[in-house]
């Protein structure tokens, strides 16, 4: 029996897991996402084409590997439908390589409507949700009222759909939200009928059977592990378990069939939405990033706020999720810059400096305690595999390998698949 490998985010999110699934896809014969759903944006470029996924795993481009949306995930029929025919221009196979749990949560339009009109209550305390009804989604699934994907199959679907709306209008009575009901219900029902012709599975199943047959499987985790509704800067967080223990719950996976955990993290850090973010930058290096790395939400398109890499948070990142290998993206963004800075320790109110997390992160303050670091300042375009790095990357990754205790095998420069550069060998040629 093979093991199934997990790639996830170790910051708040966007840190590429999309177009590293892309690029390591060839290797697997199954893509499953196992948690989160609408409010996720996978980038991948290739061949001059970009692509952003919400819900449809990112290996749904190579033709052989089957792609599998998991229990764990929590899934908008109406999303799905747009998602699927902006695909259709890529004549993708998709009644073969597409699975979709009948264990997944289904978002109903009215979850959207609670998620705006809790996010509105809040006022400035507000997450900063992404308004796609994640977090009222698995509010109802783990409240047990929640309607599942393989629902819809069932003679009394309309009942249950009109009892758990009818539920949800009357918290909405509460809220000053107008909406269209006839509109977003007619939409909805037409789009289950959509998603009623797809491959709905028991997809535990389907994942066992294939390891057993000494099949490769990648988890492909969506958000990051800051954003944990554990283990993240609670409550700013999704309503997941975005972890190493999520592939797990969210595809009926056991836990000794975990392989390796590929971490993937910016070579500085961003955040979408509000929250505790102790190496923000509020000045002109803040905006460079920005500007430099796109830093604009691939689901809202909203700017994402930047800072200098946070080491601290990797290091507990690393801790919860069993990391084996690192990932280091967007390292070209930091080309512009003489000088870097690395955020090694935290300095509380009181003086004291840690590198563990603070339980507080999201009440109290902590600075950043910072080593400066001497930067490439070269384009990295032309870097090709086989090519040395840099001499001050190199040392850059150097120490954050100190520092993580990890090797950091992957590094990215650029959004397209071409530009991923593998610092060993070994990997090199089992990636491809
Ligand atoms: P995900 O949610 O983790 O898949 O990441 P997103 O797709 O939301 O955001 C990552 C953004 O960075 C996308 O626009 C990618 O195309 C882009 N990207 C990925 N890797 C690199 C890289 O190494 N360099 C640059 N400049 N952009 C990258
Ligand atoms: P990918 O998979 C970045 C953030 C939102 C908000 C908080 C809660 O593309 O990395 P939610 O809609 O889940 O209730 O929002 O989490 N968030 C993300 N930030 N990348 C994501 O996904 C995110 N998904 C949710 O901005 O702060
Ligand atoms: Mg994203």
């Amino acid at each position: 029996m093979s093991k199934a490998d997990v790639l996830l985010g170790l910051q708040w999110g966007d840190e590429g897991k999309g177009k590293i699934v892309d690029v390591l896809a060839p290797r697997y014969d199954v893509v499953a996402r196992f948690q989160g759903g609408p409010n996720a944006g996978h980038t991948l470029e290739f061949d001059g084409i970009k692509h952003v996924l919400h819900q449809i795993p990112s290996g749904i481009f190579r033709p052989s590997t089957k792609n599998v949306i998991g229990n764990g995930v929590v899934l908008d029929p109406v999303v799905f439908r747009k998602e699927i025919e902006a695909l259709a221009r890529y004549n993708l196979n998709l009644q073969e390589n597409l699975f979709i749990s009948k264990k997944a949560t289904l978002i109903v339009p009215t979850h959207r409507l609670l998620d705006q009109a809790y996010e509105s209550a809040k006022g400035e305390a507000k997450i900063g949700s992404t308004l796609r009804g994640i977090g009222p989604a698995y509010q109802d699934k783990i409240g047990r009222q929640g309607l599942r994907v393989g629902d819809i199959l069932l003679p009394d679907f309309s009942d249950r759909f009109r009892r758990i709306t009818e539920h949800h209008f009357a918290i909405l009575e509460r809220y000053p939200i107008a909406y269209d009901w006839v509109k977003l219900k007619e939409e909805f029902l037409s789009a289950v009928e959509f998603l009623s012709q797809f491959n709905l599975a028991e997809t535990e199943y389907l994942i066992n059977a294939e390891l057993q047959r000494g099949k490769t499987v990648l988890a492909e985790g969506a958000q990051g592990a800051l954003l944990d509704i554990d283990f993240g800067s609670y409550p700013y967080v999704t309503s997941s378990n975005t972890i190493t223990a999520g592939a797990c719950t969210g595809l009926g996976l056991a836990p000794r069939h975990i392989g390796e955990v590929y971490g993937i993290f910016k070579a500085y850090c961003t955040r979408v939405g509000g929250g505790p973010f102790p190496t923000e930058l509020f000045n002109e290096e803040g905006e460079q990033i920005r500007r430099q790395g796109n830093e604009y939400g691939s689901t809202t398109g909203r700017p994402r706020r930047c800072g200098w890499l946070d080491l601290p948070a990797l290091k507990y990142s690393i801790m919860i999720n069993g990391v084996t290998q690192l990932y280091m993206m967007k390292a070209d963004v930091l080309s512009v810059f003489p000088m870097l800075k690395v955020c090694t320790h935290y300095r509380l109110d009181d003086g004291t400096e840690t590198d563990v997390m603070p339980y507080n992160l999201a009440y109290g303050k902590v600075t950043p305690v910072y080593r400066e670091l001497k930067g490439w300042n070269v384009s990295l375009s032309s870097l090709s595999n086989g090519k040395s790095l840099p001499a001050e990357l190199e040392n850059y990754i150097r120490f954050i390998e100190e520092h993580l205790g990890l090797p950091v095998v992957l590094v990215s420069t650029g959004p397209d698949r071409t530009q991923t550069f593998y610092r060993h060998e070994q990997a090199a040629s089992l990636h491809g």
